[in-house]
């Protein structure tokens, strides 16, 4: 079997004496789209920050593609492309000037590339001209993610990527996310949006309170259950009748 591209062994965070992750353990593999869940406050953004090397895991291990991850170990993070969040730019400059200030920092990359990452996310060659000031929530989420993209990144970290986006919009976000996957790419994706993740995830992991409850192929969590957000209620409500909150 192929190797795992990212790795997540026995990974802890503490902030002050808030355990925000607690014990996470997954892999996700090339070709794969997992899904990654939990209701507000679960760790999923720390748990993020810790696999793009931003937060130093109190325990446990991160790897991508074999090689570890932490603040002072970012080698890896060339094969990693990443949206977390409404992405900042520089308002007076436009789209297209913001990837190609990115390609430069990649010299194997062809100018060429920025109009095919332009193509990709659906930004037209007109609108990309425009300062990114003028843009609406979408086209600034587009133009994220084809800053994350331009780089050929092995691994795809999408933190709440479909924020802001119009229903036409996230139809078109859940196609590119297909494509990328079926071209053997990895995506970790984070998002509330359960039918959404239903729709372009193959496997889901749910958060509560720091830890992994529940992990698998959508088709197996689901057992007869009408949809991910069932999943989700029982998954959530066995844990915390499991664990009440102090
Ligand atoms: N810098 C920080 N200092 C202290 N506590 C923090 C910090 N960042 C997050 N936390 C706490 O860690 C826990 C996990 O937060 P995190 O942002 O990772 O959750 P999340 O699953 O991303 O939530 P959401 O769905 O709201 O984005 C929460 O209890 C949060 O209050
Ligand atoms: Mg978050």
């Amino acid at each position: 079997m192929s190797q795992p591209v990212l790795r997540l062994e026995h990974v802890v965070k503490d902030y002050g004496s808030v355990r925000a992750v607690d014990d996470v353990s997954l892999t996700v593999w090339p070709g794969e789209c997992f899904g990654f869940l939990g209701p507000n406050g679960a760790g999923k953004t720390t748990t993020i920050g810790m696999v793009l090397g931003l937060l130093h895991p109190t325990a446990g291990r991160i790897e991508v593609l074999g090689r570890p991850v932490t603040p002072r170990h970012t080698a890896a993070l060339r094969e990693v492309g990443a949206l977390v969040g409404a992405p900042a730019f520089y308002p007076y400059l436009s789209g297209r000037a913001h990837l190609d200030l990115l390609r430069r920092l990649y010299p194997d990359l062809p100018p060429s590339r920025v109009d095919e990452v332009l193509e990709q996310v659906g930004l037209p060659p007109q609108a990309a001209r425009r300062p990114v000031k003028t843009y609406s929530t979408g086209m600034r989420q587009r133009l994220g993610l084809a800053a994350a993209l331009l780089h050929r990144p092995r691994l795809l970290v999408l933190d709440e990527p479909t924020n802001g986006l119009d229903p036409i919009g996230m139809a078109e976000m859940r196609a590119l996310l297909r494509q990328l996957a079926e071209g053997g790419m990895a995506i970790f994706l984070s998002s509330h949006l359960l039918h959404e993740v239903q729709q372009v995830c193959d496997r889901v992991g749910i958060l509560y309170r720091g830890r992994l409850q529940a992990v698998g192929p959508v088709d197996e969590l689901l057992q007869g259950r009408r949809d991910l957000e069932e999943v989700f209620f029982d998954t959530v409500a066995a844990a915390s009748s499991a664990r009440p909150r102090a």
